[in-house]
């Protein structure tokens, strides 16, 4: 007798439609009740989209790690290729595995090394313009320096003119690949409707700037050792170089993944000490017993553990890729189940990160959990903000080097609340931010000036 498919419980599907959660309201509150309700892995259909969902760190190893050579990119990212092009998040195969050879020693601990006094230095240039008692929306300030930060350090480019329209022209897209947009085939972009012109002009807008930053390196002909000399000078079996198209998709593709993500989770960073002022106050202590008001720079890191503590457990409660999803290239078994080709599967750091299986009181903000003998104990992916196995996040280290530089810097300087009576939701698009941006007053914390403590006595 012939084995009969079996699928993982789930929902129950609607006739022909099946199940839509993206369309939800809230479709991070439906994936969280069917993955308590169903367990380590559910099935659901949207149309015709059929979806695995896994909700167990052994089964995301497997993915990711273990039967990585089963699995593709998934449907989002292939569609966010008409935009991103052929960058290292959507390209396959042997091509990416180049791509990603020639940018990682953009990646190396010597280079960053160098980061990290851009990171500092602008960071101190934002918080120049930024008064007492004032009220500014932080997503927009953080987004708008991660952008400048990236920019510079990887493509030798000034960008402070340009954040807002480009900020402008990435609202339009996050917001037309969130929710159920995300799956919508790619013919329908060809529509000629105004949420859709919204967006091709949002890419032509992002398209102008990077190709005046390819442009002007093009004619300083400098090699500067950064990620867009590394590009340039890259050359194929036949001597051939990159050409602007492919130029273009590279440096897209590195100035939204390496801003948009540390953006976000400053953000809800800023959100939870908002709402935990207990918390601040411990990280207020630890700046003063190490850096005394003085501007923090990447050999303080180190000392700095509360920091540290304080990012991870933010990006536990607000992964900002709160979703990764492969399709199966390859017919396979799953958890026992029969996986076909073209099968989808999604496994979620959302989901993992609040699993009480794993994490005790998983609602609750608590940097302090990270140093207990539980944390020690964690499965490999019962946390995993930066993916993992080959495709991990190529900025994993950057981001983390970044996301303390920058939290030091600024709340050392500052209290920042959350303006009574904003809302705060997550929109889930390809990253995880807040929904209405995150209004926020600030108050200056009584410290000795940074020009006063950075006179030391040598
Ligand atoms: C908090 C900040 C960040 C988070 C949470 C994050 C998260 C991720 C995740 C989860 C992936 C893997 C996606 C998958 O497997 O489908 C990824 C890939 C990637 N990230 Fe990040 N990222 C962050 C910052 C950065 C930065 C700062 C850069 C660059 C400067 C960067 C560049 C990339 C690139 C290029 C890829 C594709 C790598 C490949 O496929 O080889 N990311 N990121």
């Amino acid at each position: 007798m012939p084995a009969v498919a079996r699928r993982p419980p789930g929902p129950p599907l609607r006739f022909l439609i099946g199940n839509f959660p993206l369309f939800s309201p809230d479709p991070l509150a439906v994936f969280t009740r069917w993955a308590r309700e169903f367990g380590d892995v559910f099935y659901y259909r949207a149309g015709w989209i059929e979806v695995y969902f896994l909700n167990h760190p052994s089964l995301i190893e497997s993915v990711l790690v273990s039967q990585s050579q089963n699995f593709a990119k998934d449907k989002v990212i292939q569609n966010s290729r008409w935009f991103l092009g052929e960058g290292l998040l959507t390209s396959e195969g042997s091509g990416w595995l180049r791509e990603r050879r020639l940018c990682q020693p953009a990646f190396h601990r010597e280079r960053m090394a160098s980061y990290g006094h851009t990171m500092a230095a602008y960071t101190e240039d934002m918080l120049a313009t930024w008064q007492d008692a004032e009220v500014r929306d932080i997503h927009q300030e953080m987004m708008q320096l991660t952008m400048r930060i990236v920019a510079k350090v990887l493509f030798g480019v000034e960008v402070k003119e340009d954040t807002e329209r480009v900020a402008a022209a990435l609202n339009v897209l996050m917001r037309h690949t969130s929710g159920g947009r995300m799956i919508l085939p790619p013919i329908l972009r060809h529509l000629p409707v105004p949420a859709l012109m919204r967006v091709k002009r949002a890419v032509r807008e992002l398209d102008e700037m990077v190709n005046r930053i390819i442009q002007q390196r093009r004619v300083s002909g400098e090699d500067t050792g950064d990620l867009l000399s590394m590009l340039m000078a890259a050359r194929d079996e036949d001597g051939s170089g990159m050409t602007d198209r492919q130029l273009r998709d590279e440096i897209l593709t590195f100035l939204l993944a390496g801003h948009e993500t540390t953006a976000v989770s400053l953000s809800w960073t800023w959100y939870l000490l908002s709402e935990h002022p207990e918390v601040g106050g411990k990280l207020r202590e630890e700046f003063s017993q190490v850096l005394g008001g003085r501007t923090p720079q990447l050999e303080d890191l180190p000392r700095l553990p509360y920091t540290d503590k304080v990012v991870k457990e933010s990006m536990r409660l607000y992964p900002p890729a709160w979703s990764l999803a492969r399709t199966t290239v390859k017919e396979m078994e799953l958890a026992g189940y029969p996986l076909p080709v073209g099968s989808n599967v999604v496994m979620s750091p959302w989901i993992m990160h609040r699993d009480p299986r794993f994490f005790e009181q998983p609602e609750r903000f608590n940097p302090d959990r990270w140093t207990t003998d539980a944390a020690q104990r964690l499965p490999k992916f019962a946390y995993f903000p930066f993916g993992g196995g080959p495709r991990l996040c190529i900025g994993a280290s950057f981001a983390m080097m970044e996301a303390n530089l920058l939290l030091a810097a600024i709340a050392q300087r500052f209290q920042l609340r959350l303006v009574p009576g904003h809302p705060v939701a997550a929109l889930p698009s390809i990253t995880l931010r807040p929904r209405h941006g995150m209004r926020m007053s600030l108050s200056r914390n009584i410290t000795k000036s940074p020009i006063e403590s950075n006179q030391r006595k040598d």
